[in-house]
């Protein structure tokens, strides 16, 4: 049973499954402009000004193919050999690769109790070097929503200083119970100027193999970063960007049902977890993961494999030679007595998974 997935397991929403094939039908499988078609980049001005709260024009925006791509493309245009960036963590895997990708240092800064970026380290790890943030709230794999005043506090501190936010915000409509997504650049707007928002298709329309992200920056730096994008892959898939616009435009209710679904798993898979005795799990206000600490069971042994539990990833070795059940190790994010449950997987199976689950750690002994 895999809750390893950083992937909704619902099928996109129809609107965009029907405009991917029209536009196919219809011959629109070409080379777009390198920044994207001027429909969908107008369509991401939307859902930005909508859903974010901020504006900007259809020329800074760029559409990218993936966020993922964009994350790398922002820090190759932002950051050069020698420079730092601030990565906050528990965070993605892929952060601080690919800041070294881009030939600066990663600077892992830990997060305060309440998985937040914690100002007084970050000042504390700040040098002359400092060129960038990368912030990610909602987060992977936490599901901390960061809160405004934070987000006010760390916008201007990062423009005092003459750092850049790259703000993932993948995970922007996916929030829970009331919690409210606010963006790092909306929160302290002076960052317009030098920093870049990022968004995607892939979690909250369901649609990650079509490889559709965007960034939005001032004009200036999103130009550097479209000649960039020209030169290192061109245009993004003309399918895939039609089926975006559409979707951008016409699929707020599947995106609720979806979303609506996450809520309810959440509940579930989080409250059973906080029902084990000795576990630490926090309820995640955003995202679709559960991130539980080890706590009382570190130092256990499973009878069954011989493996003592001295880690997240220890107990998932455990979990997936004895239960087959398979999860990600904390150390994946920088967090090593936790590990990571994807709730984008069927009720049936997180039932299940968590019913194995509970059973194992009271096997440990
Ligand atoms: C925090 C975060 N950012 C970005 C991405 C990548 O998104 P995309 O599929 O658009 O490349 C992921 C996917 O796991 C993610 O968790």
């Amino acid at each position: 049973m895999g809750l390893t997935a950083g992937e909704p397991d619902f099928a996109p929403p129809r609107v965009a499954e029907d405009a991917g094939v029209e536009a196919i039908r219809k011959g629109m499988g070409r080379y777009t402009a390198a920044a994207g078609t001027m429909e969908l980049r107008q369509a991401v001005v939307e859902h930005i000004r909508t859903d974010i709260g901020l504006e900007y024009a259809p020329s800074e925006i760029v559409v990218t193919n993936g966020a993922k791509i964009g994350i790398s493309q922002a820090l190759l245009t932002l950051v050069q050999k020698g420079d730092e960036v601030l990565v906050p963590y528990p965070c993605w895997t892929s952060y601080p690769e690919m800041v070294k990708l881009a030939e600066a240092a990663p600077v892992m800064v830990p997060c305060d109790a309440l998985q937040y970026p914690d100002m007084a380290l970050l000042e504390a790890a700040r040098t002359e070097r400092t060129r960038a943030i990368l912030l990610n709230t909602p987060s992977n794999p936490t599901g901390a929503v960061y809160p405004e005043q934070l987000l006010r506090e760390l916008g201007e501190w990062a423009l005092q200083h003459d750092i850049a936010v790259i703000s993932d915000e993948i995970y922007a409509a996916l929030t829970y119970e009331g919690a409210q997504h606010v963006s790092p650049l909306k929160a302290a707007p002076g960052l317009r100027e030098t920093s870049i928002w990022i968004g995607g298709m892939s979690k909250a329309y369901s649609m990650t193999g079509w490889r559709m992200g965007f960034l939005a920056a001032a004009e200036p730096l999103a130009k550097k970063i479209a000649g960039l994008q020209s030169q290192l892959s061109g245009s993004p898939c003309a399918i895939s960007q039609h089926a975006s616009m559409v979707a951008l435009q016409k699929a707020d209710g599947p995106r609720e049902e979806m979303r609506k679904v996450f809520e309810k798993r959440r509940r579930m898979v989080v409250e059973t977890l906080q029902q084990i005795d000795g576990l630490d799990v926090a309820m995640p206000n955003g995202a679709f993961y559960a991130f539980p600490a080890m706590g009382q069971y570190l130092g256990r042994t499973c009878p069954d494999t011989g493996i003592q539990v001295n880690s997240g990833d220890d107990f998932i070795e455990v979990l997936l030679e004895a239960d087959q059940v398979a999860c990600v190790g904390g150390s994946a994010f920088g967090q090593a007595d936790a590990f990571r449950i994807s709730f984008a997987a069927a009720d049936d199976v997180l039932i299940e998974a968590l019913k194995r689950i509970r059973e194992r750690l009271a096997k440990l002994v």
